[in-house]
Order: C-alpha cells, then structure tokens, then sequence
C-alpha cells in the first residue's frame, strides 16, 4: 500500500520517535505529520535530526480534541495513522488511573470517530487507508514461572527460532484472551477492542500489534533501564521491586519500529500481530548487567555500584512474567528481532553516557524550553 500523507500520534515520546525517524528518511514522498500533545514523556528534542525534513510537520495537539484531530486529518487528505500516543507508565496509572482512560481510551475512540468520518466523506471511502494501532502484551495478564523436571530456569525452549531461553513453559498468542490487571494494561485493552469494534462495526481498516518491553535511546527515565541508568551514574540507590524475579521479554526499540514498518506496508487488514525480543530476563539479573556495563563504560571498577541495589516495596499488582510468541508475525511477514540482549544493552547505556546532556535535561524538566525556542518563534 502507498501511502501520500501518514498520521503518527505520539510521535515525540519513545517509541513514536523512532518510528518517525524511520518514515520520514525512508519515504520521502510521504508527508509524515507528527501529532503529540508534549506531555510530560514528549520531547520533540529526540527529533532534532528529522525536524528539517521536507516531509516533516509537528502539531502539538491532544488527540482526546476531537474537531482538531478531524481537521488535521482534512487538511493533510491522511490517509494512514500509526497511533502510538498513550499514557505509558505502569507506575503512575496506579497513582492517576483517571488520565489513563482519558488518552488510552477516550483518546484513541476520539481519534478513530475522526479517521471513521473523514475517510467515509470521501468518494475513495476506506480503499487504501489503515488506522494502526499500536499496543501492549500486557493486555494478556501475567504468566506463571514454570520449568520441565530435570532443567533449572531460563531454560530452552522450541517456542521460536534460534536460542530461545524462558522462564516458562506459556506464551502469549494472538489468539490468548485479555486479562488486564493494572489500570495502564485495562485503559489499552478497552483502546484495542474500540480499534476491532470500529473494524467490525463501521468496516474501518485497521491492525493491532501488542509488544513486549522496549528499550534503547530516547526513553524517558522513569523506565527501568533508563532510570537505573542514570541512577547508576550518579550513584543513586536502585530501586529493585520485590525481590527482582518479575521476568520481561525485551527488544531494541529500532526493532520494533522495523516491525511496524513492515506491518504497516504488509500486514493483513484486522489482523493482530504480536511482536516479541524473544529474550526473556528477570529484572534482578537485568539490574546487574547494567551495573557492570555502566560502571565498565564509566571507567570504573568491575561491579563497584553493585551496592547501590536496593530491595523495595513491591509494584502493586505487578505483572510477574511478559513472553510473547511472535511466531505468526516471523512466518507471514519474515519479521525476527536482529539484535542480541548484551549488544543492545551495550549501544544503550553508551548512548545514555554519551547523551548526559539529554537526560539531564529531560529530568530536569529544562526540555519543553526545547520546544518554545523551537516552535513558537516560526
Ligand atoms: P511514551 O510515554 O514514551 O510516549 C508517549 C507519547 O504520547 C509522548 O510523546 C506524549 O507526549 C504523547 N501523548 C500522551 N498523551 C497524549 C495525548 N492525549 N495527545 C497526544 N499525544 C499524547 O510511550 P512509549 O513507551 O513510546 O509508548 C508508545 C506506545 O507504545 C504506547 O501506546 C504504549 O502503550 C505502546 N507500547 C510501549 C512499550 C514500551 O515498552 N515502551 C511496549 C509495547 C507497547
Ligand atoms: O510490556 C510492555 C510494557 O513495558 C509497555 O506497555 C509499557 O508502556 C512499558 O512501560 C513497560 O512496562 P513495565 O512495567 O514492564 O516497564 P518498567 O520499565 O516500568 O518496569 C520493568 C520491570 O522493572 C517491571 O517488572 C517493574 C520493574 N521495576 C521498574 C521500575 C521503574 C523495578 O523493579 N524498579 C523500578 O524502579
């Protein structure tokens, strides 16, 4: 499918950054406009290299605004949204589960009314256009820790392609019913059924994808690598929930943005793809890999931070194991994550140490100033 002018919703926060920078380098003849209300997890600083492209355009915007969504989808004839803006943090849904629904749920209804009424008012209709969704494997619930009798835990396991270590025996498919339990997880799962039942009401052309945990550059540090990152730096304690055991499924943030790309051109209209690293660790083993890598790329002695971990009240509710099987998604459209753990991990904390200047900004609050020297003078 060609697309001329593509919407991205929350294209300033994590991910939605590294999806734009994707579109807008690799298709020059598409208009990528960047729609993002610069919450306090948006920084149109993370776009610095793209914010000159000919085929770029930001609005600040919020997407619950309903008339400002249909008119910028009027005035840029869009005819393809990948909708990444939501409220992300699991953390923060538990203090303020209100603003959660708001965004994840009133939001993205808002934002599908408008594609609905603008793309129905067109002679064309639906043909050639998709509304992508992109949302969370935790609308699935949580996983149990299990192993086969005569094998200790992470063992290997047939459910995929190449070296697959678990910490289970299950993992979610396409197919799995939802079972959301934090306030974060119900406010995208009632998102996801709002994108199906538009499908299967009104016929509009969409797709799902839910993906496991993302990492790399650009993730706002309130994020468990980002955070302990910087925490390490500084040597502040590390705040480890629990007893660390809680196991997620990680994958480089470009992979993901790959993904999106080739669903986006190829994936099969109502179809729901699920995306996964394949590379299933437990938190307190992640905690030490970024302690070593960072004290290592820091110049320090091997491990020196290790005291700084510190055993903490446990996340309510908290998830105790992600893994996802994106088989279906390997099969069909040849899609396999292309990065092992240790060397994401490496180009990660590099990036954050080389980028001191980012994330002392972005904690500092100074960030939105980005966006008034940026914006308001043009
Ligand atoms: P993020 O918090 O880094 O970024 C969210 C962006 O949305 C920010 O730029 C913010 O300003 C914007 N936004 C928030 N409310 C808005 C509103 N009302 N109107 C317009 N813009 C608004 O999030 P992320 O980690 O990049 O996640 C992006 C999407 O991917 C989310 O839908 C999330 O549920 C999903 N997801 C994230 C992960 C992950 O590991 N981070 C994994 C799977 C799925
Ligand atoms: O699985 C996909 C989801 O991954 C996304 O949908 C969410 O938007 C994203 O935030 C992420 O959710 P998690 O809750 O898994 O990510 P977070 O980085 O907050 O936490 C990862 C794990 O680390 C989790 O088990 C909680 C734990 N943790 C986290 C923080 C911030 C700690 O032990 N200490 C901490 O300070």
């Amino acid at each position: 499918m060609e697309h001329k002018a593509i919407m991205i919703t929350g294209g300033a926060g994590f991910i939605g950054s590294h999806v734009v920078r994707l579109f807008t380098g690799k298709y020059p003849d598409c208009r990528i406009l960047n729609v993002d209300k610069l919450t306090y997890a948006g920084n149109p600083a993370n776009l610095k290299d793209v914010e000159d492209s000919p085929n770029y355009r930001f609005v600040r915007a919020d997407i619950c605004d309903f008339d400002t969504m249909l008119g910028l989808m009027e005035s840029e004839h869009v005819d393809g949204i990948i909708h990444l803006a939501a409220e992300s943090h699991v953390d923060r849904s538990i203090k303020d589960p209100f603003t959660f629904a708001k965004t994840n749920v009133m939001g993205t209804l808002s934002l599908l009314q408008a594609a609905r009424q603008y793309w129905e008012s067109l002679p064309e209709r639906y043909d050639g256009k998709l509304f992508y969704h992109i949302s969370t494997d935790e609308v699935y619930g949580a996983l149990t820790l299990s192993h086969p009798e005569g094998t200790e835990p992470p063992f290997s396991t047939k459910a995929s392609s190449g070296h697959h270590l678990a910490y289970g025996d299950t993992f979610f498919k396409e197919t799995d019913k939802y079972s959301p339990h934090s306030p974060y997880s119900a406010s995208k799962a009632a998102g996801d059924h709002f994108v199906r039942a538009f499908h299967d009401t009104y016929g509009l052309p969409s797709i799902v994808t839910n993906c496991s945990n993302n990492y790399g550059p650009y993730q706002f540090p309130e994020k468990l690598i980002p955070l302990f990152v910087n925490n390490i730096l500084h040597r502040r304690p590390l705040p480890v929930y629990g007893r660390g055991e809680n196991v997620r499924d990680w994958l480089y943030v470009e992979d993901h943005a790959r993904a999106i790309d080739l669903i986006f051109h190829q994936g099969k209209i109502a179809e729901t793809y699920n995306i996964g690293g394949f590379n299933e660790w437990k938190n307190i083993d992640i905690v030490r890999l970024l302690v070593k890598t960072t004290d290592r790329l820091l110049g320090r002695g091997d491990g020196e931070d290790m005291d700084l971990i510190t055993f903490v009240k446990d996340r309510a509710g908290h998830d105790l194991r992600y893994a996802i099987d994106s088989t279906k998604l390997r099969d069909e459209l040849g899609w396999e994550p292309s990065l092992q753990f240790e060397e994401g991990i490496e180009k990660t904390v590099k990036w954050y140490l080389d980028n001191q200047d980012w994330l002392a900004d972005v904690t500092s609050g100074n960030y939105l100033r980005y966006y008034d020297e940026m914006y308001n003078r043009r």
